[in-house]
């Protein structure tokens, strides 16, 4: 496995770029903007692609580097189903996996320092976000934080992992780089606490000032969707009411880029194909399926996903590709369903 820690200076804040492989699919976790050409390199160096770019939740503290490497990389943003963003182009929740080629990481709801944290559970290691930090614990008290909910988060599911797991958070202020369940345990100040009740009183004894670049970070990482109306405005979009006329018609393709366990939870177009986002570049080519498809038999191909992200993605590499009346459903799934589209499974 390749395993990086990388940090930024300027907010104490930790990042982590994963890989099961040198030449392999590799993601990144808790990415800070001014950091992102650092990544980029390492990413070359290390002969990566970079397909996932993950918030644990919605800083307050630094401008997140989600929207720059999707522009960059067109790789997929990823954060909580709680996060009030514009757009992320995939959403998870407690249970579900994140993975990439050769990882798979367990996705864990740990509301308290923010309601949309979340922390990411790799094996023997778990990228703990602001919920869990060496000897000490995220404040609670703004974007939505509530120091019970953290009560649970930390006693309730992650000090319940096994005590040699390895602690990676997303900030460090003493130079301290990794710790272990076991060790908070037994020396986290923070979690010396007999209750809940204890531990919000003891978290509201804090009055910590506000982060320097509150008032800048917190509207500027709630904006990092793709801009779909550059899309839109090229005619290569069609809206989900327009999306709703084509299903089933003999001269339209639709194809899902979703991943298959989004499509096993919340469902599928009716009549839809599949063909997974990170296979786009081989089926778009000549001779690539979804190439041929359009080719050979004259039909419109309509991309879609969760949120409209990585459909605008593709449409773009498929307009490049040569596949002139590529277009996606502006919003995706979440739009078409807003709009009243079924889903079947
Ligand atoms: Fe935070």
């Amino acid at each position: 496995m390749i395993f990086r820690q990388l940090f930024d200076h300027a907010s104490s804040t930790y990042s982590y770029l994963l890989a099961s492989r040198k030449g392999g699919e590799a993601l990144i976790v808790d990415p800070v903007l001014e950091r992102v050409d650092r990544y980029l390199q390492l990413v070359q160096e290390l002969d990566l692609k970079l397909v996932k770019a993950v918030d644990t939740h919605i800083h307050a503290d630094h401008i997140t580097g989600l929207g720059a490497l999707r522009d960059r990389t067109h790789c997929i943003t990823v954060m909580g189903e709680q996060a009030r963003v514009d757009v992320v182009s995939m959403r998870v929740a407690e249970g579900d996996k994140l993975t990439i080629e050769g990882l798979s990481l367990d996705v864990l709801y740990t509301p308290g320092h923010t309601d949309d944290s979340y922390s990411f559970l790799m094996g023997d290691r778990v990228f703990t976000g602001d919920t869990l930090l060496i000897r000490g614990t995220g404040r609670t008290d703004f974007q939505n934080g509530c120091a019970r909910a953290q009560y649970e988060s930390l006693f309730g599911k992650l000090l319940k992992l096994p005590e040699e797991t390895l602690v990676y958070p997303a900030h460090d202020y003493k130079g301290d780089t990794v710790s272990t369940i076991g060790e908070e345990k037994r020396s986290n100040p923070r979690l010396r606490v007999r209750s809940a009740d204890e531990y919000v009183e003891l978290m509201a004894r804090l009055e910590l000032p506000n982060p320097k670049l509150m008032d800048v970070a917190v509207p500027a990482n709630m904006r990092v969707g793709l801009a779909q109306d550059e899309i839109a405005k090229m005619g290569w979009a069609v809206t989900p009411v327009q999306a709703r006329g084509l299903v089933g018609r003999a001269d339209v393709a639709l194809v899902d880029l979703r991943e298959r366990a989004e499509r096993e939870k919340h469902g599928v177009i009716s009549g839809s194909l599949h063909a997974p986002y990170p296979d786009l570049e081989a089926n778009i080519r000549t001779g690539g399926m979804l190439n041929e498809l359009a080719r050979a038999t004259g039909r419109r191909i309509v991309f879609y996903c969760a949120f409209g992200e990585r459909s605008a993605m593709a449409v773009q590499a498929a307009q490049d590709a040569g596949m002139a009346s590529a277009c996606h459903i502006h919003g995706g799934l979440d739009a078409w369903r807003k709009a009243g589209g079924e889903l079947v499974r």
